[in-house]
């Protein structure tokens, strides 16, 4: 039996049909309404220039983490560009200066499909010419890592990665405390192991903090998304803790047909967690290094392609295919390679139609959502001689 580290967490590579590529509709909500706050961002980085080093004649670094395969991947990176040019456009005497130098970096974890990326980059760089000159970058590795030079970024961006914790809790993988059949924070998960995965989030989003203000230039700004709460009670999930308690049972009836060991589902738990934007908050005041300029919650419909949605009705006009969207396509996209990885590709078609079949039955309940989170942070003034050397760039 595997054990379900970061190296497995990578979403289904290609185009087929159960890619990440097919299946990213409902992240792409979330980075859409990313565009704005990454408009204001770049409007902000270029206001706090000082007259003494003007930001319009610099070449600017911008950074997308998690950026996944597919027609999202450059998403952010593509809208960061838009931004400088249009900024760029209503400045006056600006444009009398040579076309901005944009270098932009993709990054993801080594098992995530560069290939399709890397040829949807060379797009990118020509259709930003004449009006910005793009040079690009791919960078595998973890963003709970070092993944770029001291003081080099301009702007950060990152959408749907940071409930993905660097790993499981070690006491759960070591099978020190158990989590009762959940894989994630359940209605029966043990107090114990609801602190170990909060523990984990707070270490993890603390370093993604640290690391980022190193990387990041004096006053450079991040734009995040991610899965949230939208409450601070710790078992009030709703929808997105109900997304992991149906697969958990779906992997339950695969252990009573015999199809999968009782004990592979008692080792198994997703490197995932949910913040409230409270406890976000919380962890960006304790560190000291960024001012928040926003937070927000917004909801998306589990079945992104569920057209009644539009409507105030909650029914879900037809739960069966609205199942097979969310089981099917969206979920198995992005956990497939973990579940595989621990419990064997054997299982994988049945486990997803078993899932199907119990999320249609939740889903007659009424409709389901997920909550996320949305922040743009500000690293402050100047950083400190902890983190900052004294070669380091300011705007
Ligand atoms: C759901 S996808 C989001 C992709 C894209 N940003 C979007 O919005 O569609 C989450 C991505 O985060 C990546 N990821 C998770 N943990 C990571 C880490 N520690 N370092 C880098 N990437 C990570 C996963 O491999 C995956 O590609």
């Amino acid at each position: 039996m595997a054990s379900n580290s970061k190296q497995s967490l990578h979403m289904n590579p290609g185009q087929g049909e159960t890619s990440y590529a097919q299946n990213s509709v409902i992240q792409k909500t979330a980075q859409e309404r990313m565009k704005t706050l990454i408009e204001e961002a770049m409007t902000g980085l270029y206001n706090t220039a000082t007259s003494s080093s003007p930001l319009h004649q610099k070449e600017l670094v911008i950074a997308d983490l998690g950026c996944s395969s597919g027609p999202n991947a450059l998403t952010l990176v593509s809208a960061a560009v838009d931004a400088v040019v249009v900024h760029r456009r209503h400045c006056a005497g600006v444009q009398q200066l040579p076309p901005p130098e944009l270098c932009v970096f993709l990054n993801d974890l080594p098992d995530n499909d560069f290939n399709t990326v890397a040829k949807s980059l060379a797009a990118l760089k020509q259709s930003a010419r004449p009006a910005a000159m793009v040079t690009a970058g791919m960078i595998p590795g973890s963003f709970y890592d070092r993944l770029f030079p001291r003081a080099s970024l301009h702007l950060v961006c990152s959408a749907n990665s940071l409930h993905w914790l660097s790993t499981v809790p070690e006491e759960l993988s070591s099978g020190a405390h158990l989590n009762k059949g959940n894989i994630y924070v359940g209605k029966t998960t043990p107090p114990a192991v609801v602190r170990l995965f909060r523990k984990k989030f707070r270490e993890d989003l603390s370093l993604f903090l640290a690391l980022r203000a190193q990387e990041l230039v004096s006053g450079g700004r991040m734009v995040l998304t991610f899965l949230g709460r939208k409450s601070a009670e710790m078992l009030s999930h709703g929808d997105v803790g109900s997304m992991w308690e149906l697969l958990a049972q779906a992997l339950a009836i695969l252990v009573q047909k015999g199809r999968v060991k009782g004990r592979d589902l008692t080792a198994f738990n997703l490197p995932f967690y949910a913040p409230s934007v409270e406890e976000v908050t919380e962890l960006v005041e304790e560190s000291g290094l960024f001012d928040v300029d926003h937070t927000g919650v917004f909801e998306s419909t589990w079945d992104p392609h569920d057209d009644s949605a539009a409507g105030d009705d909650d029914e879900v006009a037809d739960c069966a295919r609205s199942a097979e969207n969310v089981a099917y396509c969206s979920i198995r996209a992005v956990v497939e390679p973990l579940i595989a990885g621990h419990f064997g590709e054997g299982i994988v078609d049945e486990l997803f139609e078993v899932y199907g079949t119990v999320v249609a039955e939740h889903l007659s309940k009424g409709r389901a959502m997920y909550p996320v989170i949305d922040v743009s942070l500000k690293l402050k003034g100047r950083l400190s001689s902890r983190i900052q050397h004294s070669d380091s760039r300011t705007l």
